[in-house]
């Protein structure tokens, strides 16, 4: 029997992880550490909650005395927690600090007083490369870090951390880097999600600048299973990328969701940009490739999968677009919306 101590548990990839890890080992014992944020939404793990293999416990990880306490029970750390939306960072980055770099910390600290620990597994980001373009080589693991957000480099920071504890207490963490995931149960404040939903209440979809930055779709089922295989097979100090080469525009993509939904490509509007707005990612995968992971979902199938599983959900995201989100997306869009560029074809 194997227990994990899995941070972050309520949010998006974490709730996938965790239904992931229990459907797939029935030895498992998961304990989930989440504040439950803006972002933390509990009815993720719905599903689980009366589970005996299942335990929650609302908590920060930047609360040194409860992550003390809870280390010790884990074989297995899986660090998903954090501030994770670019676009808040750049309305209020100090939160990503936070709970991004000292969260991590926090957990770090504990981790290394915990001999029974097989292996941390931190889940950083391909965003801590930096801004790639097209004609520049796939970002390999030993490329520098070029972050250019307060999320990414409050990513680069935590991930540094890690690599610090490594060399200095060899404590075994392993390092994800993944690309920008797709799926179930994303918080719809996410550009997929959001062009969804939006489209579903025939409302705007707004696209940022000229809508030709590239992000690689990975499906997080997919990813899911890469963080299971490098929990076993990750050599301790290495780090991964995980792409699946699904790589498309955001214009692309905001197409694609309205031709499947049948609504006019007419709600798309083009509006003022985001600060800094990194142009593209490209990972190199071989790494992990070579371990023996492959996605096994293509853009096609990743955004099919993904903009069904909102269409069958409604009760899932209706009570997210809340009056919380409500206040978040007029000081997000308001003025945006209202001196957006129409689309064209
Ligand atoms: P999310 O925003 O959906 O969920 C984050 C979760 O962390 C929430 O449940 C929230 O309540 C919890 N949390 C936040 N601060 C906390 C704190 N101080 N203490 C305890 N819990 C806290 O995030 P996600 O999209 O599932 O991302 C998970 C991880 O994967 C993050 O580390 C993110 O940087 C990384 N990542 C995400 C993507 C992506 O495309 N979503 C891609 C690459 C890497
Ligand atoms: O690449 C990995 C990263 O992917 C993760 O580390 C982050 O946690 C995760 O949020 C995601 O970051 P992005 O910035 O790529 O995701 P987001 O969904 O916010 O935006 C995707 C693209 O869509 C990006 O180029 C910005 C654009 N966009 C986004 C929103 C919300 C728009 O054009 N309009 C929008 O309204």
């Amino acid at each position: 029997m194997s227990k994990y101590l899995v941070t972050g548990g309520c949010g998006f990839i974490g709730s996938n992880f965790i239904l992931h890890l229990l459907a797939k080992n029935p030895s498992a014992r998961v304990i989930n550490l989440d504040k439950l944020t803006y972002a933390g939404n509990p009815e993720n793990l719905s599903d689980v909650s009366g589970d005996d293999r299942y335990r929650f416990v609302q908590g920060d990880i930047c609360d040194a005395a409860l992550v003390s306490e809870l280390m010790p029970e884990a074989d297995y750390v899986v660090h998903f927690a954090a501030e994770t939306h670019v676009d808040r960072s750049l309305m209020e980055p100090g939160s990503f600090i936070q709970t991004d770099v000292f969260g991590t910390y926090t957990l770090l600290e504990a981790a290394r007083q915990s001999p029974r620990l097989k292996r941390f597994l931190h889940v950083s980001t391909d965003e801590v490369y930096g801004e790639v373009l097209p004609t520049d080589a796939a970002s390999t693991e030993t490329d520098p870090f070029l972050p250019r957000s307060p999320y990414s480099a409050s990513k680069a920071g935590g991930e540094m951390q890690c690599r610090a504890y490594v060399s200095t207490y060899e404590l075994p963490v392993v390092i994800a880097r993944p690309a920008n995931n797709v799926g179930p149960r994303q918080h719809i404040e996410k550009f997929v999600p959001l062009c969804t939903t939006n489209a579903l209440c025939d409302e705007p979809l707004p696209i940022y600048g000229d809508g030709q930055q590239v992000r690689d779709r990975l499906f997080v089922e997919d990813h899911c299973e890469a963080l299971d295989l490098l929990l076993h097979e990750g050599e301790p100090g290495e780090a991964y990328n995980i792409g699946a080469d699904n790589q498309r525009t955001n214009l692309e993509v905001a197409e694609f969701i309205l031709d499947l939904l049948e609504k006019p490509r007419s709600l798309i509007r083009f509006v003022e940009d985001r600060a800094g707005h990194d142009r593209g990612y490209y990972l190199n995968s071989g790494k992990i490739r070579s371990l023996g992971w492959s996605p096994s979902h293509d853009f096609k199938a990743t955004i099919e999968k993904t903009v069904d599983w909102y269409l069958q959900n409604p009760l899932w995201w209706e009570p997210v677009r809340d009056a919380r989100f409500a206040e978040y997306y007029q000081q997000q869009y308001g003025k945006r919306l209202a001196e957006a560029r129409p689309y064209t074809g």
